[in-house]
């Protein structure tokens, strides 16, 4: 293999920059041409490639966001999109596609490479921990760990006012980062997607915990969580229901996805990053590198996406038992 090209796609999380460092730096170590492709399939659709060099990834190991850009395409979802995009890769006789991105980025592929035949590897990159084949996905932990630090700010103006706060975390349809970050600022509650919501036992909770007069709660929701209003019909709700409660609601947004990677995050998108590129030059293909119990291990696309992900409910439980 001479000649290979690397995309960053969907919604950009910390830690893809290393992961195109450790790209860029493991296919020239084997005398691979590598061009980059600005703002994902988009931009490959449009030809906006250029040839890497080793300088090009100087200094981004620490960055968050990515130097390639992204972008979420509608025109790559249809024939003709992929076409041109396979056009461009043909003209520029590029051998190997290295592909770091999440759900979309991977659904996408599967359609891609179910018309069009070149060798193709992918790379978790996510913050929404939503992809099988891997213990966890480039960005989550950074995410998390940012949700982690404003919780816990909420939590020292919640204690100073006796409030009730409702904080919103994102995640799409999947419900780690609420999950992970709950758990480790002692939330009162967590909603997630994947269990489903009884508001009334939620309400009752909180009642109960007034009772026993408890003036803090922090409830941490997924933006996913399959109950009616979401977290906003949720807060409407509280505020009805218990008036005497001083209740806040807080959306934490897009901070999630932005800042320095975390050392956890760096070093899984080194690994990955050289893993991928070994990977191609083993023959494999349409695969995703991930890693499992601390060895790299490669998942089909089709079985990486969501849902196949299987979530350790026993957290939750432990949530409601520690929050007493
Ligand atoms: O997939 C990452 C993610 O941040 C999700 O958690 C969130 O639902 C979505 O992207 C937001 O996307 P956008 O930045 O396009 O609004």
């Amino acid at each position: 293999m001479k000649k290979i090209a690397l995309l960053t796609s969907g919604g950009d999380a910390p830690g893809m920059n290393a992961a195109i460092r450790a790209v860029v730096r493991t296919a020239l170590f084997h005398k691979i041409e590598v061009w980059g492709i600005r703002r994902g399939y988009q931009g490959l659709i449009e030809g906006d490639l250029f040839e890497m060099k080793a300088t090009d990834v100087s200094n981004i190991i620490s960055r968050g966001g990515t130097i390639l850009k992204t972008a979420r395409s509608k025109e790559f979802r249809t024939r003709e999109g992929m076409e041109k995009a396979y056009h461009q890769l043909q003209q520029r006789e590029i051998q190997g596609l290295i592909l770091i991105g999440g759900d979309g980025t991977f659904s996408g592929a599967v359609e891609f490479f179910s018309h069009y035949q070149l060798p193709a590897v992918g790379l978790p990159g996510t913050i929404d921990k939503d992809l099988a084949g891997t213990d966890f996905t480039i960005g989550f932990d950074t995410a998390v760990n940012t949700a982690v630090e404003a919780i816990d700010k909420i939590r020292d103006t919640a204690e100073a006012h006796d409030r009730l706060f409702i904080v919103e975390v994102m995640g799409r349809d999947a419900g780690y980062i609420a999950l992970h970050s709950g758990l480790a600022c002692g939330a009162e509650d967590i909603l997630i997607p994947e269990v489903q919501t009884d508001v009334s036992s939620v309400l009752h909770r909180i009642a109960d915990d007034e009772s026993r007069k408890k003036t803090v709660h922090i409830l941490v929701v997924a933006e996913g969580d399959d109950m009616e209003g979401g977290a906003a019909g949720l807060f409407n709700r509280i505020q009805s229901d218990f008036p005497n409660l001083d209740t806040r609601m807080c959306t934490l947004g897009h901070i999630q996805r932005g800042g320095s990677p975390s050392c956890a995050d760096r070093i899984l998108a080194s690994r990955l990053g050289y893993a991928a590129v070994e990977a191609l030059l083993c023959g494999k293909t349409q695969v995703m590198a991930g890693i499992v119990n601390d060895q790299v291990v490669y998942t089909p696309f089709e079985y990486a996406v969501k849902q196949h992900v299987n979530m350790n409910r026993d957290m939750l439980q432990m949530i409601r038992v520690l929050a007493v």
